[in-house]
């Protein structure tokens, strides 16, 4: 089992380049299976769960090619099983995402049911309601999900809750359903809107990609194409938190300062210095005073989940005291524990945590529970004193490519055993 170790007290500085966004490569790569010829995805991030879901399109038979700049073309003409197995989807739940673009396109699809994961239950009953919706004949039975569909019609389907997967997983499927889809309380996430992108240049006829109604008009076919992945807002965010909580002055590079404004307005309140150019993101703390701030998670473009367990870290060596509260998952506050031991000062009262800054942590043996979680580990090791040992990284790899190598192009002392 793979660790790293990093060494506190090092304030960040110098220039790191965002990666392509994990949350919108995922659905992406999936759609490639709704389109007649080849799909070709750049800005592509080299992540473990990348890896797992060219392996996933790789089971149900579509040709994949990766070239050395990890640019995937996906070539869905030889897909001939529409079965997705339990023993890759139970590592990776958006691999549900292959649902909606197999039943569109195949007539069919087999998709184990994703379980839970360590932030909570996950269920996907949205995702089933708006297939049904479509006119899916959709049965739960022996762990799999199995739909099956002449041809999708197109309906208004309205979600009980805003759902990033069941919103991509039913505008996939809409995009080569019969007639009009309308989705109403649809999620707004830039990976949305990114998809949405991707598809529209593949053919599909979609208005209102990241508001809360998205209309669809069904086309009989889709063509391939070509898109470039958006960049990594929560990457980004969570670069822009390493380098406030050291203390530094960092620049991000190929970002997209527009699909982050809660997390930029966040840290601005916590002291920061922020300057926007174009793609660029400049951060400031030097010699500024970090100040606890107050988070509750909501769906975008209020302040992201996936953010909150950087933002713990941060307010643990703040000034004050921040109290923040995680709306989305039910147990999204794994890394707690973990912080303690760190030696950091928070209270949990179900779903809201009070986090007291405290002057210093202090390095310790830890274990990633979760992707954020780990992050925030990470965060907290850099200024923590001494070392922090942080267990059972491949959280890590799932969503971070090569975060050591970028922490230490900033200075970070950060190391893989
Ligand atoms: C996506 O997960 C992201 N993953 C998550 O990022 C992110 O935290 C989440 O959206 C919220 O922004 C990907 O895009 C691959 P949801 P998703 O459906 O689609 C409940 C990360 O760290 N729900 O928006 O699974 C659900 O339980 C990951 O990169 C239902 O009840 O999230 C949750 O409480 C973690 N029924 C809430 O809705 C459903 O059918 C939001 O879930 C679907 C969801």
């Amino acid at each position: 089992m793979q660790k790293i170790v990093v060494e506190g007290g090092v304030p960040l500085h110098g220039e790191v380049r965002v990666s392509g966004a994990k949350n919108a490569v995922l659905p992406i790569l999936c759609a490639g299976l709704l389109a007649d010829q080849p799909l070709l995805v750049r800005n592509v991030p080299n992540l473990q769960d990348v890896k797992t879901t060219i392996r996933v399109l790789a089971e149900l038979g579509a040709g994949i090619h990766l070239d050395d700049a990890f640019n995937v073309d996906i070539d869905p003409r030889t897909v001939r099983s529409h079965v997705a197995p339990y023993e890759l989807v139970k590592t990776m739940r958006a691999s549900v995402l292959v649902l909606g673009p197999l039943l569109a396109r195949h007539g069919a699809a087999e998709v184990s049911l994703p379980g839970g994961c360590a932030i909570g239950s996950r269920p996907v009953d949205q995702h089933i309601k708006g297939m049904q919706a479509l006119g899916a004949e959709v049965v739960v039975e022996g762990g799999f999900i199995k739909a099956r569909a002449k041809r999708l019609k197109g309906a208004r389907v309205v979600f009980d809750m805003v759902s990033v997967g069941a919103t991509e997983n039913v505008l996939m499927a809409a995009t080569l359903a019969e007639g009009r889809t309308v989705l109403e309380n649809a999620a707004m996430e830039p990976e949305i809107v990114d998809l949405a992108e991707c598809l529209s240049a593949m053919g599909a006829r979609i208005e209102g990609a990241g508001t809360g109604r998205i209309v669809v008009e069904g086309v009989e076919r889709l063509r391939g194409g070509e898109h470039s992945v958006v960049a990594d807002r929560i990457e980004a965010g969570t670069f822009l938190v390493a380098a406030a909580m050291t203390g530094g002055r960092v620049t991000l590079t190929h970002a997209r300062p527009d699909t982050m404004d809660a997390v930029l307005d966040k840290l601005r309140d916590a002291g920061a210095a922020l300057e926007c150019d174009g793609d660029r993101i400049t951060l400031d703390m030097q010699g500024r005073r970090l100040r606890a701030v107050d988070i509750t998670t909501a769906p975008h473009p209020a302040f992201p989940t996936d953010m909150q367990a950087q933002f713990m870290a941060m307010d643990c060596i703040a000034e004050g005291a921040g109290i923040i509260n995680e709306t989305i998952f039910e147990n999204r506050f794994m890394h707690v524990q973990e912080l303690q031991r760190l030696g950091a000062d928070i209270r949990v009262e179900g779903h809201t945590a009070i986090v007291r800054g405290v002057e210093r942590l202090s390095g310790a043996p830890v274990m990633a529970t979760d992707l954020r979680a780990s992050a925030s580990l990470v965060l907290a090791g850099l200024v923590a004193d001494g070392e922090t040992t942080i267990d059972r990284i491949y959280h890590l790899d799932r969503g971070y490519e090569n975060i050591e190598a970028k922490l230490s192009s900033l200075g970070a002392r950060i190391r893989r055993l």
